[in-house]
Formats: C-alpha cells, structure tokens, sequence
C-alpha cells in the first residue's frame, strides 16, 4: 500500500536534482551572453572585429546545442519532480508547454543559424573561436540562407518573449512563494525549502 510521503520526503520531491539545476543555470548563462553577443554584432559596421565577434557567435550557438541535447536526455532519463498538487492548472500547462517551446527553439535557433551561414558557402566548414571548426551543412543555396537567417530572427524575438513570462513567473514564485518555489534556484540544499505550507 502506498504511504503518504513525511514533510521532509515532500520538500526532497519538489527540488529538481542538482545536474538538473547546475545545466539550468549553464544555458541560462549561455543563452543570456548569446542574445547580446548576437545584438553586438548584428550592430557592427563588417570588419575583424565584426568577424572574431560573430565567430564567439557561432562557438557559444555550438555549445548551448550540446548543453540542450545533453540536458534532454537527462530529462528523458530522469524526470523532473512533480508539481505540488496546490499548483493550479493553467500554471502547470503553462510551465510544461513554456519548456517544451524552450528547447524546440534553443535546437531551432543553432541550427537555423547554422544553415544561414551554410547557404552558399563554398567551404565544407565554418571557423569557431579556439581553432574549432563547425561543419556546413551541404547543397544550401543562398536563398535558402537568407531565408533562415529570418527564421532565426523571428525564433530570437519569440525565446526573448518566452524569457519575459519564464523569469516573470520565477519571480512570481520568489514574491509569492508556495512548494513550486525553490525547484530551481542554485546553491540550495537538495532538501529544498524548509517553509514548506502544508
Ligand atoms: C541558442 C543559440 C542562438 C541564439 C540565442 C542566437 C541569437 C541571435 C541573435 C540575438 C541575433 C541577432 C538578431 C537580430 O539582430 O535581429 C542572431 C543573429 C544571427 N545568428 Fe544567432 N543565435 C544562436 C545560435 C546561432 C548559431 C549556432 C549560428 C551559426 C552557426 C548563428 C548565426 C547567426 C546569424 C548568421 C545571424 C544573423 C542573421 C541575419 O541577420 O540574417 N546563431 N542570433
């Protein structure tokens, strides 16, 4: 017969695990220096500067694919604790669908930049900062280019307006706390929060 968890076994469930938290706060940091890294040099006049910048570009786009595959398969293999019961339900659809659109577009966006800088290009691969070279995709024409880059575009405005309800909705649960509070803030114990409403 299932037993109803102690307050103590309640609070272990609600935290995310601490890979899931430290992978958090890394794509957070990414995909934050990213958005500017891409403004700064979408803003520059073509140059070397323009050029080591939009490399950095390239490099942090790299690696935020490799930190959201790498995160979706340990979400795959381990899921997330469940919502407290508390936790009304448009909240929670809201949450479970904010996250899902959340790494459509942070796979989206580095592939869809990697095949606007593939499209017409006659070399198999593009440089990255430290040496590093990403592979092209072949047989992009530039107008297929183009025509991704504006997706890119459009995928960048609409994770800024995910990024607005997202933290908005953090700091809802910061002012507001109850046992959804906590799940993801760093440097907590795993226990979670000790003021638990229940
Ligand atoms: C999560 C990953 C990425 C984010 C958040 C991101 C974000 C951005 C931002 C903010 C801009 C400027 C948009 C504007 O000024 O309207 C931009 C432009 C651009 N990015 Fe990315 N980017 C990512 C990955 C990549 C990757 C991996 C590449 C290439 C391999 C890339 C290639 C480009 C290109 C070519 C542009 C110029 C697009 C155009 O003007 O048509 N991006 N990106």
């Amino acid at each position: 017969m299932a037993t109803v968890p102690e307050a103590t076994d309640q609070a272990r469930l609600i935290r995310y695990s601490n890979v899931a938290v430290t992978l958090h706060w890394l794509t957070a940091a990414l995909v934050v220096a990213q958005v500017v890294i891409g403004f700064t040099f979408h803003e520059m006049d073509r140059g070397p500067a323009r050029t080591d910048m939009f490399m950095w570009h390239k490099t942090v786009g790299a690696t935020i694919l490799v930190v959201v595959l790498i995160r979706l398969a340990y979400r795959l293999m381990n899921p997330p604790p469940p919502y407290p019961e508390e936790l009304p339900r448009w909240e929670r659809f809201a949450a479970v669908w904010n996250h899902r659109a959340f790494y459509f577009l942070l796979i989206a966006l580095p592939l869809t930049g990697l095949i606007a800088v593939s499209g017409g290009s006659d070399s198999s691969t593009t440089p990255l900062q430290l040496g590093l070279e990403l592979p092209t995709i072949p047989g992009i024409g530039e107008d297929g280019g183009e025509l991704s880059g504006e997706v890119h575009e459009i995928l960048v405005f609409t994770t800024l307006a995910l990024l607005v309800l997202h933290i908005g909705a953090a700091i809802k649960h910061v002012l507001i706390p109850n046992r959804a509070s906590g799940r993801m803030p760093p440097f907590k114990a795993p226990t979670g929060k000790k003021s638990i409403e229940d």
